[in-house]
């Protein structure tokens, strides 16, 4: 680990403060205090070098507003939310000499007491972990074994988006975040929001649309839960909470829990809940839904039928 790697966990308490977020007023946050400026493995701006190097990288082809420059850095903007399992983290990653910049989200996934473990007894049920000390530390609630699960969840979600996102990409249907990189317990993926203010889109539960944003959006879903269907996935805690909409786009997000239906016996029932889960808030707004159809149709795509 590089010296300069150090500074995270200052630069995350500062973060952690703030426990509602849901305000962007970020963009008042400090940047590191001076004192600190003077270690030489430090940038000149930005909190700390890019962290890209050493990092699991995204599906290729890469979209061109990924940094992947040595001389990147990043600044930490703030909190975007804290969560049940992790915290998410707006931040700034940019090229002095160019300007050129992206917005991440940054997900860390809790590794520490704080983190509630309701979603891994059943993951980690027929998981063949290489090492069976690594099975006892996680079985047993090591704090080592709790950084083990932690970096489970984290690629789970890395891979999961990685693979949605390159069959979006084939069929013209992108509907997850690009995941720009895994490290450890941390996933960092394209920021969906507004670039210039820092503001993170709504939630689906948040939308209040008219009739037609309303049928756009439930045919964005259908087309959404038809590549997750491709994949031969189901999402596993799809809900218009976990659903962004950004300029009248839909976006689909929190994706650890993810589903393989094929290996699954369920998988067919994980599917049909994904779409009950979003039909119903539809319906409940005015929409006239085929429920039933639509999972027929998804099965048959999934090879269930
Ligand atoms: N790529 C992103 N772009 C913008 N905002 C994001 C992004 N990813 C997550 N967020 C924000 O962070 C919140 C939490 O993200 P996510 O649902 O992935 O984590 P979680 O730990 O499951 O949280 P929760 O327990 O609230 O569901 C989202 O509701 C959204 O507001
Ligand atoms: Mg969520």
């Amino acid at each position: 680990m590089r010296e300069h790697d150090s500074n995270g966990p200052a630069t995350m308490r500062r973060g952690r403060r703030k426990f509602d977020d849901d305000e962007p007023d970020f963009l008042k946050r400090g940047r590191l205090e001076p004192a600190l400026r003077e270690d030489p493995d430090l940038p000149e701006v930005g909190d700390q070098w890019s962290s890209w190097d050493g990092a699991l990288h995204g599906p290729e082809p890469r979209p061109d507003w990924v940094r992947t420059e040595h001389g990147a850095v990043d600044t930490e903007l703030g909190v975007l939310k804290t969560g049940k399992e992790a915290d998410v983290f707006l931040v700034r990653r940019w090229l002095p000499a160019t300007g050129q910049s992206s917005m991440i989200a940054a997900k860390r996934y809790r590794d520490g007491d704080h983190r509630m473990f309701h979603r891994d007894a059943g993951y980690l049920e027929g998981r063949r972990v290489r090492r069976s000390r690594e099975m006892r530390a996680m079985t047993n609630r090591t704090s080592f074994g709790k950084e083990l699960i932690a970096g489970q969840w984290a690629a789970a979600e890395f891979d999961a988006l990685g693979r949605l996102w390159e069959i979006g990409q084939e069929s013209g249907l992108v509907c997850v975040p690009y995941p720009v990189q895994l490290s450890g317990t941390e996933v960092m993926l394209e920021f969906i929001g507004d670039w210039e203010t820092g503001e993170a889109a709504p939630r689906l539960a948040q939308v209040r649309s008219d009739n037609a944003d309303l049928e756009s959006l439930w045919e964005q879903m259908t087309d959404a839960l038809s590549v997750l269907a491709r994949a031969q996935v189901a999402h596993g805690d799809l809900s218009p909470y976990n659903t962004l909409v950004r300029d009248g786009r839909l976006v689909l997000i929190d994706l650890p829990q993810i589903v393989d239906v094929v290996a699954n016996p369920r998988g067919a029932e994980f599917i049909a809940r994904d779409v009950t889960n979003v039909a119903t808030w539809f319906r409940a707004r005015g929409l006239t839904i085929d429920a039933e159809g639509l999972i027929e149709r998804l099965l048959f795509e999934a090879g269930l039928r």
